[in-house]
């Protein structure tokens, strides 16, 4: 046993046992005991936090040529042959549109006090525009009095991807501000229409997402590949769109009614927690965050954007900026994994980002790095730059294998790993005060993982898309313990 002490360490316990102080000290180290530390205190989250789980309209509904619902950009991409791995789509995924009240059941089950879900565009105006399709909102109410009646708080997304088809023709989608303004008149619609049972709205989920994916490199709907300048302008009309739904929830909803984007925040983490470190890693979440979040939130393109972008920087007017950063009421962060580990470095940039090694850790998705750390860093360099009083994770969770045992159950214990670990450091950023109300665990069922199809599963229960039987795994269950201790365990 000796052989792991350095030889000074050695020496230094000889030195105090000579002097009869080994002995001593036991004694009066029993004598003082303290009480054993507070696990609780150490592992629980603020009295009112609030947990929730998450899905998105196009991955679970299914019943996609039902009750007047319009066609959206991913119908059309993923029925183009090539685009989904697994040559899936989702016309019929998790059959949710049918089965959403066994579905609230299982939300129930969860013990979750909150449950984000998406509206589809197409269900409520099939063109984007227009005439609204009563039977399309319908839906929507009786999902929200389901939920309402077990005691669930819905939070809102308008637009998790699935922008009526109709605007990509006639307008070109994002490219056109006239989508923004589009937007703006469903997102007031809907808050005329439902903001008495829904107080929480997140107006665009993850914008840096689909104009990168979509309108850059074109492995998401709507499959473009648009130049960097056009890029920009893209992004811009999300963000204006975002604004201007804003501004109208604010002016058909009632008062009450909440506001927020959901943004992947580019996560940049501090490589080793020192000042240099942490100033470099907030420089870089600042820039590299400047064309959504960071417009949204200051009101201005940082200097550094609209330098780097040059001639590729988007057109705008004082007034769009203006309307862009419209006072919001939280801020939704989705946060899986660690993208940037960011150095204070010299230089005009005041940061360098280094390079992620093969060996990196990842889930079931290779994308997905497992970087728990994350959930502390985001959310407390996110509230310090742009000092946001409120935020959600709007999102976290992980892929797994998530095969069915012998005994029909799934022990996916690595989902487990994952979110226990990531709680783990959740819960070190809310009791340093930062600002996390809540928090919702992607997904609460498989669904329809975009261009993965169904070989990528998030759920907390698994569905079988044959059956569609539902079976909770061993996560649910984690998660149950999670919330009703309100700890991680
Ligand atoms: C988030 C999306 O980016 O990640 C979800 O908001 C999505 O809709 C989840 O399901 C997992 O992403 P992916 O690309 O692996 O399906």
């Amino acid at each position: 046993m000796f052989r792991r002490f350095s030889r000074r360490l050695f020496s230094q316990l000889v030195a105090l046992d000579s002097f009869g102080m080994w002995a001593t000290r036991i004694k009066s180290d029993q004598s003082e005991a303290k009480p054993a530390p507070d696990r609780r205190a150490l592992t629980n989250f603020p009295k009112d936090f609030l947990w929730g789980t998450a899905t998105s309209a196009y991955q679970i509904e299914g019943a996609v040529d039902e009750d007047g619902r319009g066609r959206s950009i991913w119908d059309t991409f993923s029925h183009t042959p090539g685009k989904i791995a697994d040559h899936s789509n989702a016309d019929h995924t998790s059959d949710h549109y049918h089965r959403y009240k066994e579905d609230v059941r299982l939300i129930k089950t969860l013990g979750v006090k909150a449950y984000r879900f998406s509206i589809a565009w197409p269900r409520v105006f099939p063109e984007g525009l227009g005439t609204p399709n009563p039977k399309g909102l319908d839906f929507y109410e009786r999902l929200l009095d389901e939920l309402l009646a077990n005691g669930i708080e819905p939070f809102v997304t308008l637009y998790h991807w699935d922008l009526p088809q109709s605007l990509q023709d006639r307008l070109g989608g994002w490219q056109s501000s006239e989508t923004s303004r589009a937007f703006a008149n469903y997102a007031g619609y809907v808050a005329e229409r439902l903001s008495d049972r829904v107080k929480q709205i997140f107006t665009v989920n993850e914008c840096s997402r689909f104009v990168n994916l979509g309108y850059g490199a074109g492995v998401d709907a709507p499959g473009l590949r648009v130049s960097q300048a056009g890029l920009n302008q893209v992004r811009h009309h999300v963000a204006l769109a975002h604004g201007l739904a804003v501004q109208a929830i604010r002016a058909q909803g009632r008062s009450d009614t909440k506001v927020g984007p959901a943004e992947d925040i580019a996560a940049c983490l501090p490589v080793i927690d020192t000042p240099p470190n942490v100033r470099a890693a907030e420089i870089a979440t600042r820039e590299l965050n400047a064309g959504f979040l960071g417009v949204i939130l200051e009101g201005k393109y940082t200097d550094g954007f609209l330098e780097h972008a040059g001639k590729d920087a988007p057109t705008f007017t004082a007034d769009e900026l203006k309307i862009i950063s419209s006072p919001v009421d939280f801020v939704g962060l989705n946060i899986y994994a660690p993208q940037y580990y960011v150095a204070a470095a010299d230089g005009a940039l005041g940061f360098t980002v280094l390079p992620f090694p093969a060996s990196f850790p990842h889930m079931n998705s290779d994308w997905l790095r497992i970087g728990p750390e994350t959930m502390y860093w985001v959310p407390r360099l996110a509230a310090k730059i742009w000092n946001i009083d409120s935020i959600y994770i709007s999102e976290n969770g992980a892929s797994a294998s998530d095969e069915l045992a012998a005994d029909g159950q799934v022990y996916d214990t690595d989902r487990i790993m994952y979110v226990r670990n990531y709680l783990t450091q959740l819960q070190r950023a809310t009791a340093e005060g930062i600002p996390v109300r809540g928090y919702f665990l992607w997904s609460l069922m498989d669904n329809f993982e975009w261009i993965d199809g169904f070989q990528k599963r998030f759920g907390l229960y698994h569905v079988d898309f044959n059956t569609q039987l539902r079976t909770p795994k061993l996560s649910s269950s984690f998660y149950r313990n999670v919330i009703e201790r309100n700890a991680v365990v």
